[in-house]
């Protein structure tokens, strides 16, 4: 394969965080060589659609540099006022009663887990197509992650298979709004109520996502985000709780906090370390740089709803492209990625490593690997069966319970999902109208092109 047109998951996020050109256009001197066409795919030395870089992500102002050199002059570097500001802030945007600000998104949905007592012997459902930070934190709880499978329009975890996989050691639900595309809030809500489970949003993909009008990570017992840099609302590194129940929220703080007492969570004599735990709190220049963040957010959200409502319109008419859908109650996407399926056969059997190569040299950075590692569903991730082998899952787990989870950890349509995924980061919703018909002349191109790229295409790495 073309080094130049290999685009892994890494260099993609190295491209989407650094605003590099480098993936966004082709070689230099390489534009309008070749057979000198504009119609002649790039990859293959033709002209290509664009060799501007889209949007740089993430999004550097003068406000941020003014906002974080006091908080560094101060001298108060770890979790104080500007952490409580910016909690205040994100939870009167989100919707939410509380707020806890974390290190991350993955600590976050650690503390929940933690939070929620969930623990050894314990069965939380959720979905393969996810990262792997959604289920990292179900496994450090010496719990079992059960997969049910997506839908196939969506890409949520499909709830009308839920029911199917709860028993008796079921605890609770982690729905992932995943890719900025919101879950059957409803559904898994209701059936949640029927058995008695909690639920954990993960939201970290979907800031500002809507369901019915109401923020995700507001809709079950807590909601938890990811600040990192990629995502939409950024401060580095960071992450967040969201929930309306004051004590869970003192559990999670507790946990956050070594453990120390806060609120309903007493220790005798108020000192000491009542709760076992870890920290991971936020620290103020993050929190300083998030606040100066969310100026921007509600502007950003809406440019790339535009954009991806324009983007669906014209890329939804190319044969072999169909972009993911919403439930009709999503009164509002996220936009993570812009994602879409890439259907080879109507490419007439062009690869979708070739598909994406051919993207990149036209100009146009895409990923394959849409909030899956490496494009590898979370069922079949190896940490499952590391957990497995460790000491502590052999003593809490028959053989037999751990045969039986391998039997039906199967996730078809996920498989197929992960297969066809294609998209571009949310950063590129960010540009302009021209920019969007550039993204989708590039598919157009190759699409008329793909016979060409199949014969003299540079051969794939894989698919
Ligand atoms: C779906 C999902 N869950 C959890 C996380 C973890 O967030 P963080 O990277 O902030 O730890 C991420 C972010 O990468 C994510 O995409």
């Amino acid at each position: 394969m073309d080094k130049d047109n290999a685009v892994t998951r890494r260099q993609f996020f190295a491209a989407a965080s650094a605003g590099a050109a480098a993936l966004a256009a082709p070689p230099r001197g390489r534009a309008g060589t070749g057979p000198g066409s504009a119609s002649v795919p790039a990859i293959l030395g033709g002209r290509p659609v664009r060799t501007a870089p889209f949007p740089r992500w993430p999004n550097f102002r003068d406000k941020d540099e003014q906002a974080v050199m006091p908080v560094l002059r101060s001298g108060v570097w770890s979790r104080a006022k500007t952490v409580e500001e910016a909690e205040r802030r994100f939870a009167r945007l989100m919707g939410a009663r509380y707020c806890l600000a974390t290190s991350n998104g993955t600590n976050a949905i650690i503390t929940a887990v933690r939070a929620l007592d969930i623990g050894a012997g314990d069965e939380v459902i959720t979905t393969p197509y996810t990262f792997v930070a959604s289920v990292h934190p179900i496994l450090l709880a010496n719990a079992l992650p059960v997969f049910v499978d997506v839908d196939a329009a969506t890409w949520q975890i499909d709830p009308a298979k839920i029911e199917a996989r709860i028993n008796r050691n079921t605890v609770a639900i982690l729905p992932v709004h995943i890719v900025g595309g919101i879950c059957d809030m409803d559904r898994i809500n209701a059936i949640a109520k029927k058995h008695g489970l909690k639920v954990i949003e993960d939201a970290c993909e979907a800031h500002n996502g809507e369901w019915k009008n109401r923020k995700v990570g507001t809709l079950g017992d807590l909601g938890c985000f990811s600040f990192q840099t990629g995502k939409s609302l950024t401060c580095g590194e960071g992450g967040a709780i969201l929930g309306d129940d004051g004590k869970l929220m003192d559990r999670c703080y507790s946990f956050h906090n070594l453990g120390r007492p806060h609120g309903s969570v007493a220790a005798p004599g108020g000192e000491g370390h009542p709760l076992l735990a870890t920290k991971c709190r936020m620290a103020e220049y993050q929190a300083s740089i998030l606040m100066t963040q969310m100026e921007a957010f509600e502007d950003e959200c809406r440019r790339r709803s535009e954009n991806a409502a324009y983007l669906t319109e014209r890329i939804s008419q190319i044969p072999g492209i169909i972009p993911r859908k919403d439930y009709p109650e999503v009164t509002r996407t996220a936009f993570y990625y812009y994602g879409f399926r890439y259907k080879k056969d109507r490419f007439d059997g062009l690869s979708r490593a070739k598909f994406i190569a051919a993207l990149a040299a036209e100009g146009i950075p895409a990923s394959s690997g849409l909030g899956v590692i490496e494009g590898k569903p979370m069922n079949k991730e190896g940490c499952i069966e590391d957990a497995f082998r460790s000491k502590t899952y052999q003593r809490i787990y028959s053989r037999e319970k751990l045969a039986a989870y391998r039997e039906e950890n199967e996730c078809p349509e996920c498989d197929r999902l992960v297969e066809e995924t294609v998209g571009f980061h949310q950063r590129m919703l960010l540009g302009t109208r021209r920019d969007m018909d550039d993204i989708c002349d590039a598919i157009a191109k190759i699409h008329e092109n793909r016979h060409k790229l199949i014969s003299e295409g540079p051969a794939p790495a894989r698919n």
